[in-house]
């Protein structure tokens, strides 16, 4: 795919923990666990796509509306002709649906995929021929640098949609939202959207659709060990599982084992139990007055919120105080 005009790639060449060093780790602890960053090759980011608009997923669509009601607001509290960093290629519309209220000299998005960064990118040059875009090929969870210096007075902006903070931990989520604060200099902005807790019902029922594509996604996983590493995983033999713990408010995600049996990967061989399981994921689910807390202590002061009618979801800005 070909970058467009007014777009640059700088490629940090980010290396990937080796998928086989993750699974044979994995699924050697007690509680058998495969990291969530392997869910999205192309396969897997298709059925993420399709998770997105399903009717039991609200958390796409109601976050893409509350972004949609905050343009005004957004535009009287930015400065002109800011940076705009995106953590992560999530689809194109949020971050479409924002700069057309903002007033944003360039735009960075910020993606491990090389792939996920191209698309992306040519789907935001298209909507804004004139716009500045430098995309960065890295792991944001670590360091990385922004290559181009911020021209005096420009106020830099981080962009971090799709409750992705949510699969953190609250301690990892309090980490990488402290590091951030490096990247947005003084008086840097941060907009961040968070689900919120609610009735488990709701939650449950978007991690576990009729339709059957949680599912689906869940175990590409195991498809994906198959394919990659010589598996011998039968999918049939796992069920998805998704909870909701109110205590540690997160829907935790598994694959169980229907029954006692072994799997061979790569010429080693993991054993199941009857109900064992493979945790896959968690979704942190906050309180507003927790989400504030949480910026708080990794250094931001929360500056407002938006959420929609019905508090499923919001999208809070912080500024990097000091
Ligand atoms: N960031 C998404 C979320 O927490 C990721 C996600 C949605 C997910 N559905 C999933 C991850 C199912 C694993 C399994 O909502």
């Amino acid at each position: 795919m070909k970058m467009p005009k007014s777009a640059v790639l700088h490629d940090f060449g980010p290396t990937p923990l080796s998928f086989r060093d993750a699974v044979f780790l994995g699924l050697a602890k007690p509680q058998k666990t495969l990291p969530c960053q392997f869910f999205y090759d192309e396969r897997g980011s298709r059925l993420f796509e399709k998770i997105c608009r399903l009717p039991e997923y609200y958390l796409t669509r109601t976050e893409l509306g509350i972004l949609g009601t905050m343009g005004p607001e957004l535009h009287s509290l930015l400065g002109k002709n800011a940076r705009m960093i995106e953590f992560g290629c999530g689809s194109s519309e949020k971050i479409i649906t924002i700069l057309k209220h903002m007033n944003v000299g360039s735009y960075v998005p910020v993606d491990i995929s090389k792939s996920a960064l191209l698309e992306l990118t040519r789907d935001v040059a298209l909507q804004f021929p004139d716009l500045q875009i430098h995309a960065i090929c890295a792991d944001f969870t670590k360091e990385f640098e922004i290559p181009l210096p911020v021209r005096g007075g420009q106020q830099t902006i981080g962009f971090y949609p799709g409750s992705t903070i949510g699969n953190f931990t609250p301690d990892e989520a309090r980490e990488f939202l402290a590091k951030t604060r490096a990247l947005l200099g003084r008086d840097g902005l941060m907009i961040v959207g968070v689900d919120l807790q609610k009735n488990p019902e709701i939650i449950e029922r978007a991690y576990n659709d009729s339709a059957g594509v949680t599912a689906e996604f869940n175990k590409n996983l195991l498809r994906r060990i198959n394919q990659e590493l010589n598996g011998s995983f039968e999918l049939e033999r796992f069920i998805h599982r998704s909870h909701y713990d109110a205590v540690k408010g997160r829907v935790e995600m598994h694959l169980e084992s229907r029954e006692e049996h072994e799997v061979q990967v790569d010429g080693a061989s993991f054993s199941f139990l009857a109900g064992e399981t493979i945790h896959t994921e968690n979704s942190h689910k906050y309180t507003l007055e927790g989400f504030k807390k949480l910026a708080g202590d990794a250094g931001y002061s929360p500056l407002r919120f938006w959420t929609d009618s019905e508090r499923l979801f919001s999208v809070h800005l912080l500024r990097s105080s000091g």
